[in-house]
């Protein structure tokens, strides 16, 4: 027996010193860490958001500025929102939880100026973007998607050399971007989709993998000087805009352009060459909804991996060329809504073609209507009579 009172002892003292030393830490007034301007940052931060939409269970109903922002443990205080650098000096990440906060966003935000994350989504913010989150030299990401933000995006944004994301998507944003945009080289991805943007496209940030602007009120033509040197460029997304004019053909010959989605804008034109050496990475093209003259651009069957596309509900006229029956890669085909003419390629109709979408609501002979492919019906023949001015059809 007193073989074991000794380490029971052991124990107790052991437990004792680190009672004490919980006790020493939680109950000594921590000595401020957090440096003066990134509080008040914090606190000017915290003042412009409603106190009534600031739920008791959030992150932001944690700040109690009794206790200093960076000092740990958190146990009832600044549990979440927040991320400190490795000496708790400095705030470096404001990520809010999405908890309904509705308020604007202070211009002293400017004061956390080492933050490299600031992430506000899913609340209610409205008012404007302030131009002095230029200051934030060392932001990388930004996101306030899904808030309320109105007035236009600062011009000032453009200085934020350091910016790797920048995703202001659903929101009220308007008038137009900044213009060139080129400054940003650190900018891969740029997403301004649901907003009320207006102009034409400025010159891209050159190192850009993702650009996203659907559904906004953008317009003119999509001009090479915007995308000049987006070598790395991936996705395209600028559908449900105002867009005109002829797709030239430099456009789908950049060399890293895998998705495009131009659906509803009012293009009247594309050009397609065939891609030197058969080398492209064009996967899925969604041309839907536009105002597309011309013939079906056959040079599309030159690019090997495309897999989807779509020019449905457009004005094409012609002939569809055999290839596009014989290509490896394509899946899926949407060419309905056309003047198509002629007898689509026999190879859609044979038991091993993989290819799904739609040919139908054209002009189009013999297509079987025994296949999915040719759903829906075919125009009136008065329909496709008047479109060809009256000539016979092919
Ligand atoms: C902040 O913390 C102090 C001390 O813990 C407490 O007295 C005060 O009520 C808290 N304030 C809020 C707004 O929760
Ligand atoms: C804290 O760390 C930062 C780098 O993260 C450094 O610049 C700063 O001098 C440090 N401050 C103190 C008080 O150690
Ligand atoms: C944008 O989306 C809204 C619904 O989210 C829709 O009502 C509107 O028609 C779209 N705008 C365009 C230009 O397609
Ligand atoms: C384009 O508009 C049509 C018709 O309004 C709609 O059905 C379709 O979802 C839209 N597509 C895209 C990608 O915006
Ligand atoms: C198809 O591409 C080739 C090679 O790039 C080009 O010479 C030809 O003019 C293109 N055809 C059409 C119809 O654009």
């Amino acid at each position: 027996m007193p073989n074991r009172i000794v380490p029971d002892r052991r124990l107790l003292l052991l437990l004792i010193l680190l009672r004490f030393s919980f006790f020493h830490s939680s109950s000594v007034p921590v000595q401020a860490l957090t440096s003066p301007t990134d509080i008040y940052g914090l606190k000017a931060f915290k003042a412009s958001i409603k106190p009534s939409s600031i739920p008791p269970w959030s992150c932001l109903a944690s700040w109690n500025f009794t206790t200093d922002p960076c000092a740990v443990p958190r146990r009832t205080q600044f549990i979440c929102g927040l991320t400190c650098n490795s000496n708790s000096t400095r705030i470096t990440q404001l990520v809010l939880d999405p908890a309904g906060y509705s308020g604007t966003l202070t211009p002293l935000i400017s004061h956390l100026s080492q933050l490299t994350i600031l992430d506000l989504s899913d609340n209610f913010f409205f008012g404007p973007i302030p131009s002095s989150i230029s200051s934030l030299s060392n932001l990388e990401t930004l996101t306030l998607r899904s808030n309320s933000f109105s007035g236009s995006l600062p011009a000032s944004i453009t200085s934020l050399k350091s910016l790797e994301s920048l995703d202001l998507s659903h929101n009220s944003l308007n008038g137009f971007l900044p213009n060139p945009m080129n400054s940003l080289s650190n900018l891969r991805r740029f997403d301004l989709s649901y907003n009320k943007l207006s102009g034409s496209l400025p010159k891209l940030p050159p190192n850009l993998l993702e650009l996203a602007l659907k559904n906004n009120s953008l317009s003119g033509s999509l001009s090479k000087s915007s995308f000049d040197g987006l070598t790395q460029l991936e996705v395209i997304e600028l559908s449900e805009n105002a867009f005109t004019g002829t797709l030239q053909a430099w456009f789908f010959l950049m060399p890293s352009l895998q998705q495009v989605d131009l659906a509803n804008n009012s293009l009247t034109r594309v050009e397609v060459l065939k891609p030197a050496g058969g080398k492209s990475e064009l996967v899925a093209v969604d041309l839907g909804f536009n105002k597309i003259e011309g013939y079906l651009p056959m040079n599309f069957t030159g690019h090997p991996l495309l897999s989807s596309l779509s020019i449905r509900d457009n004005r094409l006229r012609g002939t569809i060329p055999l290839e596009y029956s014989k290509t490896k890669f394509l899946r899926r085909l949407f060419l309905d809504g056309n003047f198509l003419i002629g007898k689509p390629p026999a190879g859609f109709f044979e038991s091993d073609n993989p290819v799904s979408g739609s040919l139908g609501d054209n002009c189009l002979q013999g297509c079987p209507t025994s296949s999915q492919l040719c759903l829906p019906h075919q125009k009136p023949y008065a329909v496709c009579k008047q479109a060809y001015g009256g000539k016979p059809r092919s």
